[in-house]
């Protein structure tokens, strides 16, 4: 085998340069060896050839032109093991490189072939995705590419597939995923939306707090804030007299917010809103009665604007009474689509919030056996544009953020 170089220096344990023979056309990131090690070119410069230090009357004469010139590459090892000054350098061979990327068949997923060279699989090993793996490149540079190729490559493992979707991007997978032998279900964030799966949240596991946030309540709202309050202590209320989820719907607080509505209008004092408010039905406890009647007592328009945030939450038709079992929408060898895509901001942030709370919760369930809701396989969640999930803290502090 001819070399291709010859190593000129060598820097610590990990790092050398070599000059390049004319002959070959080295290009960074190709694969070298030297007599025991194997690694590879992090850059190639071309540069005319001056040793550093000669007299003047040799510098001037000297030629400096194309012919003259040098190619030095600089080679990192993947090894501690440099060569020495003087020894030759090879181009390493494929089936060389490919080992450096072996991984057993059962763990392999096949992303692609090295660019520098057609025959050369690129395996990433199944177990090294068990923490975490983040996708990073500049726009248009293929990053929803290779997490498709990557879900295809999972689900012929068998694997459980969740991928959070913003702009609906993997919803055209289905098909390719079902030529695979594998299924594909997409999961709906609207009840307007195509899909096989509705999302649905049971509103009495939604803290008030996580209710302003989702109906896009200004945080300075404070009157709309407080209604919110005491409409929730009222669904606590009936729901602890009834037992019925219902107390915590949204149909419930649009009757309620009527009737505050109502009452407000026509009453002089907090008793009279109070027995107004009964006569409708509407039961609270003292404490909220009085913060309630404080915000609404010159006149109804909190109770008004609230009931517009409700409406629009409610036409989603995702915030009920029971929540989707993990079940309907988790199985294996199945891409689960969370179609996100054409919801407000706070919404999609609520729910990926949401349902990664869920399946956090299952998982943990399952390992510890603890009874309720479980799920008994690892489930792989992709976060497409996870930048809006989980943006620097120093910008915004989102739900998603934590979970
Ligand atoms: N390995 C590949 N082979 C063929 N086409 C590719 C490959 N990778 C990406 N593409 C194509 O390049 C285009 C951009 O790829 P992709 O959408 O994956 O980029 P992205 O990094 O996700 O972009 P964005 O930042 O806009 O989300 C697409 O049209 C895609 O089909
Ligand atoms: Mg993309």
């Amino acid at each position: 085998m001819e070399p291709i170089g010859r190593v000129i220096e060598v820097e610590g344990l990990d790092s050398f340069t070599a000059v390049i023979s004319s002959d070959v056309e080295l290009r960074k990131f190709e694969f070298v060896k030297w007599e025991d090690g194997i690694g590879y070119v992090e850059w190639v410069k071309a540069r005319p050839s001056v040793p550093t230090e000669v007299p003047w009357d040799v510098a001037s004469k000297v030629p400096i032109d194309e012919q003259t010139s040098v190619v030095i590459a600089k080679v990192r090892s993947f090894e501690p093991n440099p060569p020495r000054v003087g020894q030759w350098v090879y181009l390493a061979g494929d089936e060389e490189v490919e080992e450096l990327y072996s991984v057993p068949p059962e763990r392999a997923l096949h992303l692609g072939y090295l660019r520098n060279r057609p025959n050369v699989k690129i395996n990433l090993d199944l177990n090294a995705l068990v923490r975490h793996l983040a996708i990073i490149a500049a726009t248009g540079s293929g990053k929803t590419w290779t997490s498709v190729v990557m879900i295809e490559e999972l689900l012929k493992k068998g694997a459980t597939v969740l991928i959070l979707d913003p702009h609906g991007e993997y919803v055209p997978i289905k098909e390719k995923v079902e030529e695979l032998g594998a299924e594909a279900l997409v999961l709906k964030a609207n009840a307007e939306q195509e899909g096989d799966v509705l999302y649905t949240i049971d509103l009495s596991t939604v803290n008030t707090d996580e209710l302003a946030f989702v109906m896009g309540i200004p945080k300075n709202a404070s009157k709309l804030r407080g209604t919110l309050e005491a409409l929730r202590q009222i669904a606590e209320h009936e729901f602890s007299e009834t037992q019925d989820p219902k107390a915590y719907s949204l149909e419930r607080m649009e009757e309620v917010l009527l009737a505050i509505a109502e009452a407000s209008e026509f009453a002089r004092s907090q008793g009279q809103f109070s027995s107004l408010l009964k006569r409708k039905g509407v039961e609270a406890p003292e404490r909220t009665l009085s913060v309630l009647w404080s915000i609404v007592r010159r006149g109804p328009d909190p109770a008004f604007d609230l009931l517009k945030y409700v409406e629009e939450l409610k036409s989603l038709g995702v915030y009920g009474t029971k929540p989707t079992p993990i079940t309907s929408f988790l199985r294996p060898a199945t891409a689960t689509i969370f179609n996100l895509s054409g919801i407000r901001k706070e919404v999609q942030v609520h729910l990926v919030y949401n349902i990664l709370k869920r399946v956090f919760e299952a998982r943990v369930r399952h390992m510890r056996k603890v009874p309720g809701e479980s799920y008994p396989y690892p489930v792989m969640v992709i976060v497409e544009e996870a930048h809006r999930f989980a943006p620097p803290p120093s910008e915004e502090n989102l739900w998603t953020t934590g979970m």
